[in-house]
């Protein structure tokens, strides 16, 4: 048909969670599907169970991607779907034939697949076997990664490890408020984002020394960060507790550096027996990043916040308070205030920071709560305010922006907040057997700016952190 169109130059991009059918075709359950049948997990104890349907629909997905002309679509597959009880002892076939359609589907349509090999749903038989908090999870990771690679790698060139290290280590392990549900303020968070950085770099070594020589794609893992300044821009207390702040959401993952020692000393805790240390034996994790993935979706003030606290957290490690700034909107999710001009700040700040990589901007959205509105004029004007403003950070500021997605195809199962929260270009209709979707104002909008923007041609680009 006319209006789709699938050969746009611009790297406007963007990716949707594949869900749902989830015992279907000898998937095994994940972490989530145990959290979400828990009573008072999720929002009105709704479950991913069906959710959108997308491995029964996917042919209706991918008409979706072709009318918005997106030239890239980043997934994510399920570790539970392709090896059931985690490991390659068994491997389910039928998950293996589905991503290989997903793939071949979105080649033969010229978009250009970003794949993440896990984005929060561990299969609960490696939860059973410890999770994340045991240090056997990265050999674990490998093995799936690599037959990934393997299985995949031919065509699939842009990798994602790990979504949101930090996401998975404190809200899983120390807020309780994702899966698998674990209150453990102060040690298991570290633990956990210490193994996934493990596991991040064997994959990436696995890559790098078997499957890049004939594949030669690029491997990532995507950090998430809002943007971060000083509530007093005078303040030195103010001005040392975003760094502070910078370095344990961002700088954990983008460059190992920590601000704990101090803290464990005080508490009677020798650091080490907070703080994980990497071992000299093992694959080293600097230079495990071919490109910086960056989701961002909101900025706060900062201020310093010491000795508040009895408990040891993540929080009174830190020592920062966020604080929101009263002109920054927020008309959708409490979370998300609105900031576009705060990706341009970040996108520079990790220029400076992290060498000048070449940067995937791999989610960014708004979301709608409430009543229902296809006509989402605040979306518009976020998505337009927003790309204009890494239009910016590229030409007058000289990042090197490869890509951005936008977050997200279709309204989804919001992790802890369920149906309530609707991220998606388009509608889905969770009453509806069929899950019907259609268009939002947003939508059309998102495929005129595809058109306007064209950011380059060239999207492989070997250059390593
Ligand atoms: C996650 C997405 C999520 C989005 C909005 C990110 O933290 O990667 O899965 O839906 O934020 O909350």
């Amino acid at each position: 048909s006319s209006n789709l169109n699938t050969t746009a130059k611009s790297i406007k991009l963007l990716w949707g969670l594949i869900k749902s059918g989830w015992q279907a075709d000898g998937r095994g359950p994940s972490i989530w599907d145990t959290f979400s049948h828990e009573t008072g997990r999720v929002f009105g104890d709704q479950n991913g169970d069906v959710a959108c349907k997308s491995y029964e629909l996917w042919e209706e997905d991918l008409r979706s991607i072709l009318q918005l002309g997106l030239t890239h679509y980043r997934l994510s597959v399920s570790w539970a779907r392709l090896l059931p009880d985690g490991t390659t002892q068994h491997v389910n076939h039928k998950g293996v034939q589905y991503y290989n359609k997903v793939i071949d589907d979105l080649l033969n349509a010229r978009v250009t697949p970003m794949i993440t090999l896990y984005h929060f749903d561990l299969p609960q038989a490696l939860q059973d076997r410890g999770g994340w908090k045991s240090p056997n999870i990265a050999t674990l990771f490998d093995s799936y990664a690599r037959f990934c690679f393997q299985t995949f790698g031919d065509r699939v060139k842009l990798w994602i490890t790990v979504n949101e290290p930090y996401v998975c280590a404190k809200l899983g392990h120390e807020d309780a408020i994702h899966a698998p549900g674990l209150k453990e303020p102060g040690r298991a968070a570290y633990v956990v984002g210490h193994n996934m950085l493990r596991a991040h770099a064997s994959a990436w070594h696995s890559y790098d020394a078997f499957f890049r020589p004939k594949q030669k794609g690029l491997v990532s893992l995507a950090i998430n960060s809002d943007w971060l300044e000083p509530l007093d821009p005078d303040c030195a207390e103010d001005i040392s507790a975003t760094e502070r702040h910078l370095a344990f959401t961002l700088g954990w993952f983008a460059w190992p550096v920590t601000f704990i020692d101090t803290n464990s000393r005080k508490h009677g805790y020798s650091s080490e027996s907070r703080l994980p240390f990497f071992s000299k034996d093992e694959p080293p994790i600097l230079g495990t990043a071919d490109f910086f993935a960056l989701n961002y979706y909101t900025s706060r003030k900062v201020t310093s916040c010491s000795g508040h606290s009895d408990i040891l957290s993540m929080k009174s490690d830190r020592g920062a308070q966020e604080v929101l700034d009263p002109s920054w909107p927020i008309s959708g999710v409490s979370w998300l205030a609105v900031v576009p001009h705060g990706l341009r700040r970040l996108l520079s700040y990790i220029k400076k920071n992290f060498s000048d990589p070449a940067i995937y901007i791999t989610e960014n959205g708004f979301a709608q709560v409430g009543s229902l509105e296809m006509e989402d004029v605040q979306r518009v004007t976020f998505y337009k305010e927003t790309i204009s403003e890494v239009a910016k950070a590229i030409t007058e500021d000289g990042v090197n922006v490869r890509g951005y997605f936008a977050w997200s195809l279709m309204d989804n199962f919001e992790w802890a907040d369920g149906y309530s929260v609707r991220f998606g270009l388009f509608h889905v209709d969770f009453s509806d057997e069929k899950r019907k979707r259609t268009m939002y104002h947003s939508g059309r909008e998102y495929a005129k700016l595809i058109l306007k923007y064209k950011w380059g041609s060239s999207l492989i680009c070997p250059k390593q952190l």
